[in-house]
């Protein structure tokens, strides 16, 4: 494979993939979920290596979930069970893995930049599963899956992200997502919380739960210096999705968060599977997407 094809099969980020090659990936999303029968061994004798240095649940397991939906052959790497606790770089790990024969690798990291780096040096299609506060792309790729699968279209749509945005991947890979397809996407957070990096207009509590979906995101407690688990119950009056709060949502709106969930913080408990969350069906429609970005870095 050429460099250039390979890295047409690669998935970094969002921010530079035009709306039509989101859109395929959505339409392709669509024809896997549709499929009666689980197994549709399209990647038969490929071999993925799933390299989290990050902790991941559903990430992980929904790539997992997809790759062996499609018949590919899946390794699993664990930062903690590995030479990362002997002190090996995760450039190292990758080139690693790589000189052993992967087809493609699916990567979750925390520094900054990476990625970028290690993607430059490999020579097969790697997918970002989530790189420090930079992108999610499949994450986002599921939500935008989730909104069109509710409203049939995103252009118009009315999108508050509502929390953690500085810490946020989710918000950033959805933030440039959304806006090509003529979304409004607004924030909402306490300014401690905010990203000065990114050009978005901030509303209040009281507008942003107006919005036709209304995203919440996790307090990240580890990215934080301490502090914010003492004044749980005061984020939540300030800026949790309470049932009070929730009693002021249009009819039609829906409730998003990529979980994990802080339950009575961020959300409260009751809403979690509430008739207009739809935050267990997002983590449904993860395995038809990561099918979907599967298929295009393998076949
Ligand atoms: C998110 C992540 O890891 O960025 N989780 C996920 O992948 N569904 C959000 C988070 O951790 O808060």
């Amino acid at each position: 494979m050429t460099t250039t094809a390979m890295k047409q099969r690669s998935l970094l980020g969002l921010k530079d993939l035009d709306a039509a090659e989101i859109e395929s990936i959505l339409d392709r999303a669509a024809y896997w979920e549709q499929q009666a029968v689980k197994l549709n061994p399209v990647l038969q004798g490929k071999f993925v290596a799933n390299m989290f240095f990050e902790n991941s649940t559903r990430t992980r397991f929904s790539f997992e979930m997809a790759q062996k939906r499609l018949g590919a052959e899946v390794m699993n790497f664990a930062a903690a069970a590995s030479s990362v606790e002997k002190g090996e770089s995760i450039y190292d790990t990758v080139k690693t893995l790589e000189s052993m024969g992967i087809d493609a690798g699916v990567i979750r990291l925390k520094p900054i930049g990476m990625l970028a780096e290690i993607a430059e040096n490999v020579k097969v299609p790697l997918i970002n599963a989530g790189d420090g506060n930079n992108e999610h792309p499949t994450q986002a790729l599921l939500d935008l899956y989730t909104m069109r699968k509710q409203f049939g279209s995103l252009k118009g749509l009315n999108v508050s992200i509502i929390g953690d945005i500085q810490h946020s991947r989710v918000a950033r890979s959805n933030l440039w997502a959304l806006r090509k397809f003529g979304a409004n996407v607004n924030f909402c957070a306490p300014d401690s919380m905010r990203a000065s990096d990114l050009d978005a207009s901030y509303i209040s509590m009281d507008e942003a739960i107006r919005a036709d979906v209304v995203m919440m995101l996790r307090v990240q407690l580890e990215r934080h210096a301490g502090s914010v688990m003492n004044s749980a119950e005061a984020y939540r009056e300030g800026y949790g999705l309470t049932i009070e709060r929730a009693k002021q949502l249009a009819s039609h709106a829906i409730i998003m968060h990529p979980a994990p969930v802080n339950r009575d913080v961020e959300i409260d408990s009751e809403l979690v599977e509430h008739p207009q969350s739809r935050i267990f069906p997002q983590m449904s429609n993860g395995v038809p997407i990561r099918m979907a970005v599967m298929e295009r870095a393998l076949s």
